[in-house]
Parts: structure tokens; C-alpha cells; sequence
């Protein structure tokens, strides 16, 4: 979702920020725009598309300028277009912004500026009220800091901004509401941003800005004034991954690296929790036994990618802690009126941890009494911030839109919860516990092995690639697993790809099946296998052509599919953490295959920052 970054400092900022634009790529957007302070004057550039598009715009000029704001947006109020791209300016000129949010009350502030003070709008975007209010308030104030004090005043919504004055170019500020924001501490140079990555290459030292704080930043100097307008003291955060971690790396894509470095992120994710003895250290959450006990329900809540993995969290928790676990997306709980209250454990999962809709539902549970425990990706974020406990998933910087190392973190922070409620309040023996240890630890070796047979899904690719529709079956924890693959595949290849638990098809989508239909058939659950042949016989008999995922030498299945490929042999339990590998890889090839824009799929954002 939108992206910003700014920079005031000795270097020429424009080069700065459009490098720092280009690595908030991967959040999505339609259009980019630039605006500096040159001789003395406001300068804006914009345009829709790519940043390439922006960069030919600028052409040979070396935009000299000591400050620039920077923007990538993702269209909510009015199309892509070079006008309503950012930044925005007001009415004289002076005063550029950028946002990424949404002003809620943009409408009545816009008849106000237009009948009072005889604004004319050049835009059909909410943001550049901001812009215009930001103005008019300057014309009588004359300081860009206490301009913007009181303009947010008057707006109601979800924001970071930044904006800046050419009558004082030698500062940007910067506000926070429920948008990410960060503030990067240089030497003689400071930026501000959406997030780390755009920042790496300059910077290590941060400061995490918090809701309603607004920022004054110039090349020399960074202060932090809280909701009353108070100086306040911000302890530096450290960056400690290198800008390696959000490089390519020679892969053709983010995703195919992020796809590769699942063993790594699950073995950092469990390893680093065990204690000599095997047992789980949970750092960051205090869950007792005693606490573990006053639990009645524990509510998963999430979106996209995050949400599949809490399908595969209720699985195991009920199975191994007896909890009764109900999940559900964050944009429904928060509008519902859910069941939740001091008894509750509400997990928020989010790789971003920006996702505004998750954030929305975590305060209502929060609101209900319930205890937050988030699982998260993104270290200082907004919903880590805000959770009574945290349990980070060390995946290591996701850039690719699509999400592939940030669910597998997630499921093994989902059997790592499972297995210490399990552990603490006697639902599982030591013994069991240690073999299912002993499984998850096997798991990043088994993905390893399974990378050498790559080349067949590659090759798979290049017959199935054209289909205009896919289904996904599965049973149990492979249904789970069915929606995940399903939701890859239609993100990147834009396929129109549909997953059902197998048991239901008989229910209406078998009407769908035809001669030729790929159905992508899980069945990797050895208790159900059997179940999963009667549902693959079912749709064979409709003509269906299927691809079947399976274990090893489970050669029944094989008899009954088309084509398949094959898992190792692992525990029924966390098939999920394997079977889910096969399933990227084919939405990835397949996209490649189809010429799509892997890393930055059309019309998605990687952080939805908007409900
Ligand atoms: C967006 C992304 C998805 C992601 C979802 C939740 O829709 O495109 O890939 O799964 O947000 O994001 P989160 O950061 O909360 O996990």
C-alpha cells in the first residue's frame, strides 16, 4: 500500500528518495511522485505507473535539492492518474504532503476550505485536503510544525504525512495516525518512511513513531512531540538485518528467495525458542499455566495469507491443548459483536503487522478484556506494539507480495503455542511432546530435500499453465492448507482459483466440474486418505483432470490421479509445513509462465493500511 519517504540532509535528496521509492515497491501502488525545494522553490513531479514512468518524466534532470518527499500510491479515493497521484500541493503552491491513509471526514473539510477560504480542488483524493487545510492554516502561522499541530486537529481517518514548505526548506513534518512511520537517523542526514527496507542502505538507527505523534525533522536535529504537543524522548531501535536481506540475492524473483528460505526462517523460529531440555522458551509472553487454564476460548484473527494460518492453528491447538478455537477474518470480528472477554486468548497473526483491519479487531478484543497475543513478522509494528504478548516469527524481511516464508513461520509459531499450552497444562505426555519436537525440527531438512525435484513443478507449469480455472480439495488440515494454495495461485497468476474441503464438493461445485478441470487434490492426511480417494473417483468420473499431492509411496492415490507430486513422509500433524511448499512453487511458475508481475501483483498491496 502507499509508500513514502522523505529526506532532508547534505545529499542530493532526490536520488534518496526515488531509491527508497523503489524499495517500498513491493507494498503495491499505481503511481509515484516526487516534490523538492530548489532555488527557493516548490517542485513537484508525478506520474501514474511504475516509478520508471516517474523517472522518465524527471529525465536528465538532476533535481538539486537539499529535501524531497517522495510518494508510491495505491488508489482508494479516485483513479490512478497523474493528478491524483502525490505529493499534493496547496492552493499557492508552497506547501507539498504526502499520506498513505485515508481522511474519513475529507468531504465536509473540502466544502469547508472551498466556501470558506475559496480552495478550488485539483484532485479527486482525499488527501489533498490535507494539503489545502495545511495551507490555509500556514498563511496565519507562518511554521510548518504548528500548521500541522493544527490541522490534524481537524481530520478524522487513518494517516502518516509528511509534508514540507518551500519558506522553510530546511525541514519536513511528519504525523502518525494508525499508518506506519518511521524516522531514519543519519549523520548530517535524516529520512523518514513507511518502513525499514527503504531506508537499509543509508541507515540502521530508527526511531519507531507512534500513533498520534508528530515529528519535526531537518538535517541535524529529529523531535518527537506527543498528542499535546510535548517534546518527547524516543529510545533508537537497531536495525540488525543487512540490506542483503532485502536484496534479490541472484533469485529471478522475492518470492522464489522467500520461497527457498523457508528451512532457514523455521529452523530460526523453533531453534532459537528451545531451552537444552527441548522445552519451548516463549520470550516476549508470560502464559502460565494459571493463565493458560483461566482460558476458555482463544479467538485467532487475521487476513489473507495470515488467516490460512490460523485455519491450520485452530487444527492443532484444539487437538493438542483441548482450547476450543474459533478464527475468523479481522474485517468481519471487528464488525460483529464476538464473543470475547477476560477469558479470552486473542491471537492476531500478521506478517506485516501493519494490516489496519487486524489492528482494528485487536483493540476491540482488547476493549472486550480479552489478553493479545500477536504472532507478527515485522519487529516494533503497530500490532506487536499494541499486543500484551509477542511472538515474533524470525522469517526475515518479506518483500514479494505474495507471502510464502511468513505463513510457514506462522503455522510453526501456531505448533510451537499448541505444544507448550499442551505441555504446561498436561494435555500431552513429555514423551509425545518430544517426538513432535523431534518431527518439527526434521521439517527445514525434508524442504531441502524436496527443492531437488523443483524442476518437475517447473515442468508441470508449462502444461497447466493456461487453464482459466483451478480447484483446490483437500481434507482436514489439507483443506487448511487447499485455501492457501488456492489464494497463491489466483494472487500471481490471476487465475480464477476456487479451494472447498473435498467432503463438500458433492454440495454444489461438482455442477462445475467438466472434462480437462485441474483439480490440484491434497491428500497428504494418512486417516483420511481413504475418504480422499472416493472424492478424486467423484470428480474423475465428471472427467476432471487431477494433480494430487501426496507422501512418498502412497501409491493408491497415484493410480487415481493424473499427475502428482510427491512429499516427504512426515507426521500427519504438520503436513502444512511441507505441503504448502509444492503448492507456491506451482503458483509461482505458473505466474512466470503466464508473463505476470510476480513480486507486484496487480491491484494488491502487501501492507493494507486501509480497512
Ligand atoms: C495483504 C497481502 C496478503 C497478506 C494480507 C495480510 O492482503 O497482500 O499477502 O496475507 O494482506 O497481511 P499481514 O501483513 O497482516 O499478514
Amino acid at each position: 500500500m502507499c509508500g513514502i519517504v522523505g529526506y532532508v540532509g547534505k545529499d542530493n535528496a532526490k536520488d534518496i528518495v526515488i531509491d527508497g521509492l523503489k524499495k517500498l515497491e513491493y507494498r503495491g501502488y499505481d503511481s509515484a511522485g516526487i516534490a523538492i525545494i530548489r532555488n527557493g522553490k516548490l517542485e513537484v513531479k508525478k506520474h501514474v505507473g511504475g516509478i520508471a514512468n516517474l523517472e522518465n518524466l524527471i529525465g536528465e534532470d538532476p533535481m538539486t535539492s537539499n529535501i524531497a518527499i517522495g510518494h508510491t500510491r495505491w488508489a482508494t479515493h479516485g483513479v490512478p492518474s497523474d493528478d491524483n497521484a502525490h505529493p499534493h500541493t496547496s492552493q499557492d503552491g508552497k506547501i507539498a504532503i504526502v499520506h498513505n491513509g485515508i481522511i474519513e471526514n475529507y468531504v465536509e473539510l473540502k466544502h469547508q476550505l472551498e466556501e470558506k477560504h475559496g480552495v478550488i480542488f485539483r484532485t479527486e483524493t482525499d488527501s489533498e485536503v490535507i494539503a489545502q487545510l495545511i495551507g490555509v492554516i500556514y498563511k496565519e502561522k507562518k511554521d510548518l510544525l504548528q500548521s500541522v499541530f493544527d490541522a490534524v486537529d481537524k481530520m478524522r481517518g487513518t494517516y502518516a504525512i509528511v509534508a514540507m514548505s518551500q519558506d522553510e526548506p530546511d525541514r519536513m513534518v511528519a504525523v502518525r495516525k494508525d499508518a506506519p512511520l518511521i524516522v531514519g537517523l543519519g549523520k548530517e542526514n535524516n529520512f523518514v518512511a513507511s518502513d525499514i527496507p527503504a531506508l537499509l542502505k543509508y541507515v540502521k538507527e530508527i526511531y519507531l513513531i507512534e500513533n498520534n505523534e508528530t515529528v519535526l525533522v531537518k538535517a541535524d536535529e529529529v523531535k518527537i512531540f506527543n498528542e499535546d504537543r510535548k517534546e518527547i524522548k524516543r529510545e533508537v531501535f537497531h536495525v540488525t538485518w543487512d540490506v542483503d536481506a532485502a536484496e534479490k540475492e541472484g533469485y529471478e524473483h522475492f518470492m522464489l528467495k522467500e520461497i527457498y528460505e523457508q528451512p532457514k526462517g523455521l529452523s530460526e523460529t523453533l531453534n532459537r525458542r528451545l531451552t537444552k531440555d527441548g522445552k519451548i522458551r516463549l520470550e516476549g509472553i508470560s502464559l502460565t499455566k494459571e493463565d493458560i487454564d483461566n482460558i476458555n476460548k482463544i479467538y485467532i484473527v487475521a487476513c489473507g495469507t495470515a488467516y490460512h494460518a490460523g485455519l491450520v492453528g485452530k487444527y492443532i491447538i484444539e487437538k493438542l491443548a483441548k482450547i476450543p478455537v474459533e478464527v475468523d477474518v479481522a474485517s468481519e470480528f471487528r464488525y460483529r459483536d464476538p464473543l470475547v472477554d477476560e477469558k479470552t486468548l486473542f491471537i492476531a497473526i500478521s506478517q506485516s503487522g501493519e494490516t489496519l483491519d487486524t489492528l482494528a479487531a485487536l483493540r476491540e478484543a482488547k476493549k472486550r478484556g480479552a489478553r493479545v497475543l500477536s504472532v507478527v513478522n515485522v519487529v516494533g509494528s503497530s500490532v506487536a506494539r499494541e499486543s500484551d504478548d509477542v511472538f515474533y516469527t524470525w522469517a526475515g524481511p518479506e518483500i514479494a507480495v505474495a507471502s510464502t516464508k511468513a505463513y510457514t513461520t506462522q503455522l510453526m509459531c501456531m505448533y510451537m503455542l499448541a505444544l507448550y499450552m499442551g505441555l504446561e497444562t498436561g494435555t500431552l505426555t513429555r514423551e509425545y511432546y518430544d517426538n513432535f519436537i523431534k518431527d518439527l525440527q526434521e521439517v527445514p531438512g525434508k524442504l531441502k530435500t524436496f527443492f531437488r525435484n523443483v524442476s518437475q513443478i517447473e515442468e508441470l507449469s508449462k502444461s497447466l499453465y493456461n487453464r482459466e480455472q483451478v480447484f483446490f480439495i483437500g481434507r482436514g488440515l489439507d483443506s487448511a492448507v487447499s485455501y492457501e494454495g488456492s489464494l497463491k495461485l489466483k494472487e500471481i497468476s490471476y487465475i480464477n482459483s476456487f479451494a472447498i474441503a473435498a467432503g463438500e464438493l458433492k454440495h454444489g461445485t461438482i455442477a462445475l466440474m467438466e472434462p480437462g478441470t485441474l483439480v490440484i487434490a491434497l491428500a497428504c492426511q494418512d486417516f483420511l486418505y481413504e475418504k480422499m480417494v472416493s472424492n478424486i473417483q467423484e470428480i474423475k468420473a465428471r472427467g476432471a483432470y487431477v494433480l494430487a499431492i501426496a507422501k512418498e509411496g502412497n501409491d493408491a492415490i497415484a493410480k487415481q490421479s493424473d499427475t502428482m507430486i510427491y512429499i516427504p513422509e512426515c507426521r500427519d500433524e504438520i503436513v502444512p509445513l511441507i505441503s504448502v511448499v509444492p503448492l507456491q512453487l506451482f503458483a509461482y511458475y505458473v505466474a512466470r509462465e503466464r508473463g505476470c508481475n510476480i513480486d507486484k501483483p496487480k491491484n494488491l498491496a502487501k501492507s493494507v493500511t486501509v480497512e
